[in-house]
């Protein structure tokens, strides 16, 4: 055998011998490159077969084609086995124990406040209202003067009302531009009117302020709910149904209720609305003043004037209006003795009430 066949032979050998003992990728593109680069041992070895005599150059063509063939192939199997076992060994890496204890997740909760809020809107919504929220900062002229109420009015007393003074002055000085943190959600009546047009039905919880002495039963801030009725004849018998199958809703189906007259500037005629005292039922206790009643909010048919403000013709649309507060319901529903708790951001308060979501 010829001296070129002899050192073709060789390198395959050699090559196979080689790629066996290659560790990884790497190793095998080293190799791949000292055989087949521009001055690897098997391209030096081809370019040889130009000096071959012209009567063995047909065989020694054919034997280094097949050697080169048999070196690809196996560089291509072996690289196939080595990615093969690499994968294999990243999954075991990322191998997961299914059947480790998983790590506790602390799952939060609504606030008791929050969750009495969020069945009214429930409740709401289920009447086919919407929810329509208006800013906690105020101008005077809708917090007071859009709902029809003269400036002497009680509730615009300085001592009411928390006023947002300018920066630099005596924070008893009021703003000039009349800027306050709204005492009641009603001036968001007067917004829903201006920007929805009839018929509306809206709810606007939110949060109120006042100055207000902190005690057991007063905070200085708190949350009310709203609701809107604007339509051509609305009466106060609608107002009157729709509040009793509220308070059945949210009280249970046992509850008895009942309407008395009452005041409010923005409403004509006004009436206050009582429910059968949440905690006795009826017969009367302390938390009732023994009357077995307890007035859980304001309501009346909405005055002109309140109408006129919203941008609406009262002699073609009437509406109807209600407000209350959100945190002595929640009080009573839990038996929560301390208005102060609700605000205290107490966790070993709070946790006591995992119910709402
Ligand atoms: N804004 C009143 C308050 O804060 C509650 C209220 C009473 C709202 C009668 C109304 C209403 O919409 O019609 O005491």
């Amino acid at each position: 055998m010829s001296d070129l066949a002899n050192r073709l032979n060789q390198l395959q050998t050699d090559a196979l011998a080689a790629l066996a003992a290659a560790a990884n990728a790497g190793a095998v593109e080293t190799l791949r490159a000292s055989l087949f680069g521009r001055s690897g041992r098997i391209t030096v070895l081809l370019r040889g077969l130009g000096a071959v005599d012209a009567g063995e150059r047909p065989a020694m063509g054919k034997l280094a084609n097949e050697v080169r063939s048999a070196v690809e192939a196996a560089i291509t199997e072996r690289l196939a086995t080595l990615r093969a076992a690499d994968a294999g060994a990243r999954l075991a890496d990322e191998a997961l124990d299914m059947t480790a204890p998983g790590r506790q997740v602390r799952v939060g909760h609504l606030h008791p406040t929050m969750t009495v809020d969020r069945d009214f809107r429930e409740i709401f919504h289920a009447f086919g209202f919407e929810i329509f929220e208006g800013p906690e900062i105020e101008t005077d002229a809708m917090n007071f003067e859009a709902l029809n109420i003269p400036p002497d009015h009680p509730s615009r007393d300085l001592w009411d009302t928390l006023y947002v003074a300018e920066p630099g002055v005596d924070p008893r000085q009021p703003a000039a531009d009349g800027t306050i943190l709204r005492t009641h959600t009603s001036p968001v009546q007067v917004r829903a009117m201006r920007a929805l047009s009839p018929p509306i039905r809206v709810i606007t919880p939110g949060r109120c302020f006042r100055y207000e002495a902190v005690d057991a039963s007063h905070g200085f801030e708190f949350f009310q709910v709203e609701g809107l009725v604007v339509d051509r004849d609305t009466s106060l018998a609608d107002l009157k149904g729709m509040l009793e199958e509220f308070a059945r809703a949210l009280f249970g189906d046992a509850t008895k209720t009942r309407f008395r007259p009452g005041y409010y500037p923005f409403t004509e005629p006004s009436v206050a609305f009582d429910v059968s005292c949440l905690v006795c039922g009826g017969p009367g206790c302390a938390a009732c003043g023994r009357s077995g009643w307890m007035t859980i909010l304001g309501a009346g048919m909405v005055h002109p004037t309140v109408l006129r403000a919203g941008g609406i013709d009262p002699d073609e649309f009437q509406g109807y209006a209600f407000g209350m507060g959100l945190d002595r319901i929640t009080l009573l529903r839990h038996g929560i003795p301390d208005l102060r708790l609700l605000m205290s951001a107490d966790l070993r308060f709070l946790e006591q009430f995992p119910g709402g979501r």
